[in-house]
């Protein structure tokens, strides 16, 4: 069958799953998942839309999923639900034995996309040239594996925005400066931290080629890329000043995502897992603004009555590419499992995982 037509095929078939009422897709879906029994484990990051994180066996932000997929040794199929370069993840921390599915391939991530292996290999020539041997690459586990790889290969480590100040007092150790990939805010919110000064942060722009000094020329410490996420660059400051004079006495907590303005406006900030683990604990009354993922907020909205929780912008949407996994997909995924003809494999080459691996393990190795 021609490539066209398989395509055609598929879509023709994923189409009829989306016809299907809401109950025979809980029914066959929970039906899928007892008949696959322990050859399947569902992972779902905490940005999954609820219909479907209900059916994650395990959820948690990308550092949580990591070391589980790193444990999942008898598992065979992994269903991933949460976007493309988690599942990559997944796929280089397990066997080859192992099968790990993204339900639906559209699932990318716009930061990670912000990178790709050309322009990195080009940055690296031009920031080496310009600063030696003083730096230290890491990523962002929001980036591809081949940006994994490459990391992995020339000395440095991954971080996620849980681990972000262990991964910076290592890599600051090593090298005088930290090329920090893909996105710009998160290195720039965790220098901040690490007392760095702003001018002593410059953004590398791999379109034009070239440094910027955003905030004056200093030596630099850290190089960031220019890149960003195009959901939490939607909380804005001004939106903390019109919620705090909607809501008086509303405290703001923010992913470090966000823009370096917003969180330091901010009451709070910190990971997936540091605004769950915060609210969670928060006595009933509290008021909070929390500027990350609307799936998120509105869980936790619902799982606390007891206190106030709104979005820090109303208006925002979620991240469009991780609701693309909806029940239709992962139904889809599972029946393909029973009937031994996996779909939408994720499957990262030898030579990426062997140095992506080296990437991921140093990351997990100092969390
Ligand atoms: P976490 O590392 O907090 O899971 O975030 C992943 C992500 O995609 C944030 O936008
Ligand atoms: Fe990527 Fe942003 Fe969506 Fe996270 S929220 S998956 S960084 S686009």
């Amino acid at each position: 069958m021609s490539v066209v037509n398989q395509l055609l095929n598929l879509q023709k078939s994923i189409n009829e799953y989306a016809l299907l009422s809401s109950e025979e897709l809980d029914e066959r879906i929970a039906a899928a998942k007892s008949k696959l029994e322990d050859r399947l484990v569902i992972l779902g990051h905490h940005y999954q839309r609820d219909d479907v994180i209900q059916y994650a066996d395990h959820r948690g932000d990308s550092l949580q999923l990591a070391r589980i997929a790193a444990v999942l040794k008898d598992t065979e199929y992994i269903v991933f639900c949460g976007v493309h370069f988690m599942a990559e993840t997944t796929d280089i921390l397990t066997s080859d034995r192992q099968t790990v599915i993204l339900p639906d391939m559209n699932a990318g991530c716009s930061m990670a996309d912000m990178a790709d292996d050309q322009e990195v290999e080009e940055c690296w020539e031009f920031v080496t040239k310009r600063f030696g041997d003083s730096i230290i690459p890491v990523t962002y586990v929001n980036s591809t594996a081949a940006i994994k790889a490459f990391v992995g290969k020339h000395g440095g480590l991954t971080i996620t925005s849980s681990n972000a100040e262990k991964v910076f007092a290592h890599a600051l150790q090593a090298k005088q400066r930290i090329l920090f990939l893909p996105d710009q805010h998160l290195g720039r919110n965790t220098g901040v931290k690490f007392g760095i000064p702003l001018n002593e942060m410059c953004v590398y722009d791999p379109k034009e080629m070239e440094i910027e000094y955003p905030h004056g020329e200093g030596d630099p410490r850290i190089i960031l890329w220019k890149g960003h996420c195009s959901v939490h660059m939607k909380f804005e400051p001004r939106h903390v000043h019109e919620v705090r004079s909607k809501y008086p006495g509303i405290r703001v907590l923010v992913h470090p995502e966000c823009m370096y303005e917003t969180v330091q406006l901010a009451d709070e900030h910190g990971s997936t897992d540091f605004i769950i683990k915060t609210v969670r604990k928060a006595p009933a009354g509290t008021k909070w603004a929390i500027g990350t993922e609307h799936n998120l907020v509105n869980r936790l909205a619902q799982e606390h009555p007891e206190q106030l929780i709104v979005s820090l912008n109303e208006m925002v949407c979620p991240c469009l590419t991780m609701n693309r996994i909806d029940r239709p997909h992962l139904l889809w995924s599972l029946e393909n499992l029973l009937a031994g003809s996996p779909r939408n494999v994720i499957r990262v080459d030898s030579a990426t995982t062997e140095w992506a691996r080296v990437a991921i393990d140093r990351m997990l190795h100092i969390s």
